[in-house]
């Protein structure tokens, strides 16, 4: 039963058991409906209590209705049912009131909740508005301004600051239920509140909403719900409600069919579930409670930091005692930071740094459960590391390695207890990064892998699990990335084009800016790497660049020029001149290229090198490699990541295979490789 109806003397107490979060299904609409038909038909009830069972108060529309046609009855409809019903209805919140859930609550006479529930909308953050009252009714409540904040940010408010502004009526202290029924029972004898699609509302003058618009169009970052969601609380406060309901209603269904929300959709679902996939289930972490880091650059003070936030005990190891209080500092420069942003309190910072335990030996690291090694990129280095870690941690602590692109299985060679060792691949900086990279060796034992989701999910990163090879996923597909912004160049576009090219595609910088950015350095001595190896990487400009010296904007040159102090890029004639050589000795032809035409160029191939990556296991799922991406590399999210995007590529029902013809005429250009056959076994 997903209904129950019980009295409490005068009060109905209707509660809604549909676990786990209590979402909106068509028959729980239909239940809703049914639940306002029994309550005016019993004339013993005055008022009525709606409360839910298990853990939260309704937290959102059920996603297996998500991508469907909308059945009736419709939400909108429901909630009007409940506003209008002659006897009050209490709205009694635990948990969170979430989208449909609070657009349910707000078709309530009143809202109570316990201090610790939450309450928003949520809607734009998977590409649509709220589609039932959210946009109409909350400004009738809570005022314009604070309504647009909500409904454009998508952040829901705890119920304190809901008491606040008025959304929620009452906090109960005690047991809910108790106190939603003497709730309900003052209501029942009060003179009856304005339902509030009958309240009026202050429209702000024009200025309001043209300043309102330019902010986020700004803060969106290209998403198309928050500006819409804008023109809806707009027209909730211009017009008659009957009017701006059917305006909210039509932008909804039509935002709901765009392949932006499909895109946020499927992100939001993957990204749901990475931190418990389905191939972990049933296998306990270990233990976690202290960590320890072995060198703390860059990367490992971004760890430790991302381990004080967790709550983790912070263990730091560094090579000499210099090196350790550069370490220590560059830990405190990041916690300092937080303070200075408001996220943490001066008194809990300096807890956090006294905390800290750092040394230069590695006896320091006996009572850890999990050290993760962050120092110079090279093997030698790296073993000599974990042959003193071995010795010094317990022989049930997990040892982990941070590498980009060394061999975790040459790292660990010899290293007694294969079975505890592993790569933890975060991302720069890692204290704000939401990326992890999970990479297991053939005797990485499962509650081993287990318990590295199980730091991601501590440090609230999304984890990925990433199979060995030169890059792993995400800085194997960005090789593929920076050949293919080359190969252009070659071909005939310049590197502003090009960058100009991907930002237009919602990328937040193109892959010249990023290089200059990072440093030209690192990619350069992992070509070396290669090039050792036996292998050819392909980077004919980029090579000519580092051997000038130009590494990027720390040279103040790379791809671009840089003034003195400056960050500005300015087209540089050296560069120019380094593509004509490589264009000319490479014997191709240019042309001139369209920003559609530089785009697929370069993710088309980005895609291929996602479908082999797929066929050799280094990725388990699309989503997966979507999911690196997004949080790695700044792939929009309002495009799903590379291998959604993919299949909005040509026609749907044809799956991958106009990428697959796509990259195909690209290739009898010269301008990509030929595409993989693993592309055609995709869906
Ligand atoms: P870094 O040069 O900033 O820091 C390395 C630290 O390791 C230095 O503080 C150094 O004193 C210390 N160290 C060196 N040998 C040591 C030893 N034997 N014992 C203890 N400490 C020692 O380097 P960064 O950028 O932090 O990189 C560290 C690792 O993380 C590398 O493997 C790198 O490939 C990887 N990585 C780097 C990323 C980045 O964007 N910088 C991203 C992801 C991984």
């Amino acid at each position: 039963m997903l209904f129950s109806l019980a009295r409490q003397g005068d009060i109905a107490v209707v509660t809604l058991d549909n676990p786990p979060v209590n979402a909106i299904s068509r028959a729980v609409r239909q239940g809703l409906l049914d639940m306002v038909e029994a309550v005016e038909r019993d004339e013993g009830v005055r008022a009525v209590v709606l409360a839910c069972a298990g853990r939260t108060f309704i937290a959102g529309a059920d996603v297996k209705e998500f991508g469907k046609p909308p059945e009736a009855p419709h939400l909108p409809d429901v909630i009007k049912a409940i506003e209008t019903c002659s006897k009050p209805w209490v709205a009694t919140i635990h948990g969170a009131a979430l989208g449909g859930g609070l657009e349910v609550a707000l078709g309530c006479t009143a809202r109570v909740a316990t201090a610790s529930a939450s309450l928003g909308l949520p809607e734009v953050t998977l590409g649509v508005i709220p589609g039932a009252g959210g946009t109409t009714r909350l400004p009738r409540l809570v005022g314009v301004e604070r309504a647009v904040d909500m409904i454009t940010s998508g952040k829901p408010v705890k119920a304190p600051a809901g008491k606040a502004m008025g959304l929620v009526d009452e906090i109960i202290e005690g047991e809910l239920l108790e106190g939603a029924i003497a709730f309900a029972r003052k209501l029942a004898t009060a003179p009856r509140a304005v339902p509030l699609s009958a309240r009026a509302v202050v429209a702000p003058p024009e200025a309001f909403w043209t300043e309102k618009r330019a902010a986020l169009a700004k803060s969106a970052k290209g998403e198309v719900a928050p500006l819409k969601a804008l023109e809806c609380i707009k027209a909730a406060s211009e017009m008659p409600f009957d009017e701006a309901s059917k305006v909210e209603r039509e932008a909804f269904l039509a935002l709901r069919a765009s392949p932006e929300a499909a895109a946020l959709r499927h992100v939001t679902f993957a990204e749901r579930a990475a931190p418990r996939p389905p191939e972990m289930n049933g296998i306990e972490p270990r233990a976690l409670k202290a960590l320890g880091v072995i060198g703390g650059g860059t990367m490992g003070a971004g760890i430790a930091a991302a381990a004080l936030d967790a709550g983790l005990s912070v263990t730091l190891v560094e090579r000499d005692a210099e090196a350790l209080a550069r370490g220590l500092a560059n830990l405190k420069g990041i916690v300092d930071g937080a303070v200075k942003r408001g996220k943490l309190s001066a008194e809990a910072a300096e807890a956090r740094m006294a905390g800290v335990a750092a040394s230069t030996d590695y006896a320091a690291l006996g009572h850890v459960d999990l050290v993760i090694e962050a120092v110079f990129e090279d093997l030698s280095v790296k073993r000599a590391v974990f042959e003193q870690a071995a010795r010094a941690c317990r022989a049930d602590a997990i040892l982990a390695t941070n590498t980009s692109y060394l061999d975790p299985e040459a790292i660990f060679e010899g290293v007694p207890g294969a079975e505890r060792c592993l790569g933890l691949h975060f991302f720069s900086p890692a204290q704000v990064m939401k990326l992890l990279e999970i990479v297991p060796c053939k005797a990485t034992a499962a509650d081993v892998l287990a318990t590295g989701f199980a730091l991601a999910r501590a440090m609230n990163k999304i984890p990925v699990r990433a199979g060995i090879c030169d890059g792993f996923i995400g800085n194997r597909i960005l090789k593929t990335t920076r050949a293919q912004a080359e190969r252009l160049l070659l071909a005939g576009a310049t590197p502003a084009e090009v960058d100009a090219a991907m930002r237009a595609f919602g990328l937040p910088m193109g892959p010249f800016e990023a290089q200059d950015l990072g440093g030209l350095d690192i990619a350069a001595f992992q070509r070396k790497a290669a090039r050792e190896r036996g292998e050819t990487p392909f980077a004919p400009v980029a090579d000519r660049l580092v051997a000038l010296g130009r590494l990027g904007q720390k040279t103040r040159g790379g791809w671009y020029d840089y003034d003195e102090g400056s960050r500005t890029p300015k087209a540089s004639p050296a560069v120019l001149e380094a593509i004509h050589l490589a264009s000319k000795e490479a014997g191709i032809t240019t042309g001139a290229f369209t920003p559609e035409q530089i785009q697929d160029a370069i993710l088309l191939p980005m895609v291929n090198e996602g479908a082999k990556i797929l066929a050799e296991g280094i990725a388990l799922r699309a989503a997966d490699i979507d999911l690196v991406k997004i949080h790695g590399y700044g792939f929009p999210r309002t495009k799903g990541g590379p291998m959604h995007w993919a299949k909005t590529v040509g026609d749907a029902a044809r799956g991958f295979a106009p990428v697959h013809e796509a990259l195909t005429a690209l290739a009898a250009r010269g301008l990509a490789a030929a595409p993989d056959e693993a592309l055609l076994a995709l869906r």
